[in-house]
């Protein structure tokens, strides 16, 4: 055995001296020699745990930053006839005070339809819409000129329009409106809904979510020479950042580089709304010619940006006598705020998740993106998908209250088939499906039939208290709709001394995507974790980067550096055969040993020798996802390449005097796929899952009724989730499964499908409340389920008590 291999190195995690703690089989396969399916500590976790990683806010300023601050509308409609700035540039500290007209290229910063204004430009469309960006030697003093604009303003206010159901009644949309039919024969809904043995309709109402990063919005711009910026960001999508800020410029893509290590959060919401703040700071920075920082208050950050859609629906829905659906006509109406942004994309996957993992054989799925006078909608967690998703568990509790029936029966009785009822409303035919066998397991795994029992029993003898349980399913769909988004590049360096560094044109924002594509390429060349590391994400590696959305970061990414890694790898072994013998494809690469004709010298000393006999050892990678195609006119075609699933039980306690609820316990299998890492996948399963919860019970959006200021604007008013509100009893695990594509080693997408898993909350204060009710009790719940919306639905049995 050879000098410098110690096995005790590849223990260690991606912090050199802090121990992995893995069970026993991972622990055996690490000593084997696997660096996938081992769960390695998150790259940056003694960092973050530290206070040690950087965020952009942490870079130490260059000499002369300045800082600046966007100005908002103080209305939410109307005509901005003029803006003197004499006041505000008379300010302390205050630079220079830009507008519109001060933008040299385009003023626009939508990411696909360009609607979306950087600063206004004459119309008024949202209360907080920044009219001015304000540079000032300092921060405070930029942030104080920007709320002394009002004064400063010449406008004509105008009614805004502030709901969806509004802005629907009169036509006011965004986008055309989409519609997904699927019919068996022309006019088989229209006979399938008459001929109905059974047809409920009705509306549902569900708002939106704050993506509450805790790192809020930044952007740091530095001029560098010859007309250049280089822009630190905390974005999603450093490509569009780079392609939007030469857009405001009139420049081209060579001229910005943009640079993000890590996000303190984006969820969504900075996938294209980072755009506005690199556009600012970028538009400040080339016309002053110094570095310039923008960092969003969180008030700001939320009066400013958009978030998860609100969502309105009707609907009308036919089934037999068992639960089973034989016609659906829904109609969605997403409330896109003031621009289209994203909102396109976002519908469509709303459509396409409508069925859940249900087979809906007559089915027409309306979809309007309203447009109204507020921040503008934008990707949250799920993409559409859980608003989608959401409407069809909905459907199947009325059902089954409807019929008297067990909602789990009613479930199991709609699943897709496996050989048949298998195509969805887009006409792609699942091969994949496991959600039968998966809700077997949950169902035992949760002891679920008993604690129906048991809640019924609970509920007989309580009146106050009264305890609810639902069961639900998850299928979610991987890729992005649109397919050339579907591609990823990456580029590995292997220095000479046997250390790697990994570039990739994913991002991380705290999901773990660095140390699963990290262990990808620790696996690929046989090397410990502590010999890789991955660098910032620089639009100057990799060139044309999707963004790190839909869940694809490690299925595209993980591809490409191992695309990347085996190319070093095959040269390597092809040198080592060339100098030591042997054939290349008899060379083993495992635990930082190369094992070669009978020999085995350490990886860093292979290196080594084939640095000296000029081998290159760096090399690129590419991947494209195979399979995937799609008629945006139609709406259909194969945009998944494969689907996600899971399943929660939710137990809750509801208080009906308050309306108080508290979830006592949840059971969660999922779908990871063969994991990557099962400690990371658990930790995105249980978050997505809390997160979920926050957004349909507590997480309430408020605006004022008739001047569209938005009143929950901070913590203070807006409540998310934090640790008191996990159950006491929260078991999650993974459900054994690779996938059926050859995706990176056979794991699957995990970011967002766990957003569905909280419908098993929601539906189970549905339980609760209906037991307040007597036999056949539909509450109308709407969500979030806040303790007002519990009251108004508990009166809503009331209403209709004998
Ligand atoms: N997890 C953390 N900790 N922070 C985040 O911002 N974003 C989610 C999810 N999990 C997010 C997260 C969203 S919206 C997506 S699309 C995926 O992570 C993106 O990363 P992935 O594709 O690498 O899973
Ligand atoms: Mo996630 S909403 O696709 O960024």
């Amino acid at each position: 055995m050879n000098q410098d291999f110690s096995p005790d190195r590849a223990a260690c995690g991606f912090a050199r001296d802090i121990p992995l703690v893995l069970d026993a089989g991972e622990a055996a396969a690490l000593r084997a020699g696997a660096r996938v399916g081992i769960s390695a500590a998150h790259e940056s976790a003694h960092l973050h745990v530290a206070g040690a990683a950087p965020y952009v806010d942490d870079v130490p300023e260059a000499a002369g930053t300045l800082h600046a601050a966007l100005a908002p509308s103080p209305v939410a409609s109307g005509v901005l006839r003029s803006i003197d700035r004499a006041a505000l540039l008379a300010m302390p500290g205050v630079v220079a005070v830009l507008t519109a007209a001060d933008i040299p290229g385009a003023n626009d910063c939508g990411p696909v339809i360009h609607d979306d204004p950087i600063l206004a430009d004459g119309t008024l469309r949202y209360r907080g819409q920044p009219v001015a960006l304000i540079v000032a030697t300092a921060r405070d003093l930029a942030r104080l000129a920007a709320a002394r604009i009002g004064p400063c303003l010449d406008i004509e206010p105008a009614t805004p329009v502030l709901t969806a159901r509004e802005a629907y009644a009169r036509g006011d949309a965004l986008l055309p409106p989409a519609s997904l039919i699927r019919e068996s024969a022309p006019g088989a809904l229209t006979a399938a809904l008459a001929a109905a043995p059974h047809r409920l309709g009705g509306q549902f109402s569900l708002g939106g979510q704050e993506q509450f990063y805790l790192e809020g919005q930044i952007a740091y711009a530095l001029p560098t020479e010859n007309q250049g910026l280089r822009v630190l960001c905390s974005t999603q999508h450093p490509s569009e950042m780079q392609h939007l800020i030469a857009h405001a410029l009139g420049w081209r893509s060579h001229q910005v580089l943009v640079e993000c290590r890590r996000m303190g959060g984006g969820f969504g919401g900075k996938e294209s709304q980072s755009g506005l703040f690199a556009c600012c700071a970028s538009i400040a920075a080339a016309r002053l010619g110094r570095p310039v920082k923008l960092r969003l208050d969180r008030d700001d950050d939320f009066i400013m940006t958009g978030r998860r859609h609100p969502f309105e629906y009707d609907y009308d829905v036919a089934f037999d006598d068992d639960g089973r659906i034989t016609g659906i006509e829904a109609t969605l109406i997403a409330n896109g705020g003031h621009s289209a942004d994203l909102s396109g994309a976002v519908m469509t996957r709303a459509l396409c998740h409508l069925d859940n993992a249900y087979y809906l054989p007559e089915v027409a799925i309306n979809g309007f993106v309203a447009r109204t006078n507020t921040q503008s909608n934008t990707a949250f967690r799920g993409f559409g998908g859980p608003q989608g998703a959401l409407l069809i568990e909905i459907v199947m509790d009325r059902i089954a209250r409807h019929l008297g029936r067990d909602p789990l029966a009613v479930r199991r009785a709609n699943f897709y088939g496996v050989a048949s009822r298998n195509v969805t409303p887009y006409r792609q035919t699942i091969e994949d499906n496991v959600v039968a066998a998966l809700v077997d397991e949950l169902v035992a795994q949760a002891d679920y039939q008993g604690r129906v029992a048991a809640v019924a029993a609970f509920n007989r003898s309580n009146s106050v208290l009264k305890k609810g349980i639902a069961l639900t399913p998850v299928k979610f769909g991987i890729s992005f709709n649109v397919p050339h988004l579907n591609q990823a590049g990456a580029l590995v360096h292997v220095y000479a001394d046997g250390s790697v560094l990994v570039n990739h044109g994913g991002t991380e924002m705290g999901q773990g995507l660095n140390t699963k594509v990290a262990q990808v390429v620790a696996d690929a060349l046989g090397i410990g974790f502590a010999a890789v590391r991955c660098s910032a994400t620089d639009t100057s590696k990799i060139a044309n980067t999707s963004a790190t959305a839909a869940s694809t970061g490690a299925d595209l990414n993980g591809m490409a550096a191992r695309d990347a890694a085996m190319t070093i790898r095959n040269r390597l072994a092809d040198f080592a055969a060339a100098r030591h013998g042997g054939e290349a494809a008899d060379v083993q690469f495992a635990n930082d040993v190369v094992r070669v004709s009978g020999i085995a010298l350490a990886f860093a000393t292979l290196v080594r020798q084939a640095y000296e006999a000029r081998v290159q050892l760096w090399s690129d990678g590419f991947y494209a996802t195979p399979k995937v195609h799609w008629n945006p006119k139609g709406l259909h075609g194969r945009p998944f390449y494969y689907f996600a699933y899971g399943a929660a039980a939710s137990e809750v306690i509801i208080d009906t005097l308050t309306g108080e609820v508290s979830l006592l316990r949840a059971d969660i299998l999922h779908d990871a796929g063969r994991s990557l890492n099962p400690a990371i996948d658990i930790g995105q399963i249980e978050g997505g899952f809390i997160q979920s919860m926050g957004w349909l019970t507590t997480e309430e959006l408020v605006w004022h009724a008739t001047d569209g200021r938005l009143l929950t604007h901070a913590p203070s008013t807006y409540k998310i989730p934090t640790a008191n509100d996990c159950p006491a009893a929260l078991h999650t695990r993974l459900f054994d499964n690779p996938n059926t594509e050859p995706t990176i080693h056979r794991s699957k997408a995990v970011g967002e499908p766990p957003m569905l898993l909280a419908f098993s909350v929601l539906l189970a204060i549905r339980d609760a409340i209906a037991a307040t009710g007597g036999p056949g009790a539909d509450p109308d719940l709407r969500a979030p389920a806040t303790p007002e919306a519990v009251l108004d639905a508990i009166a809503s049995l009331d209403a209709i008590r004998p």
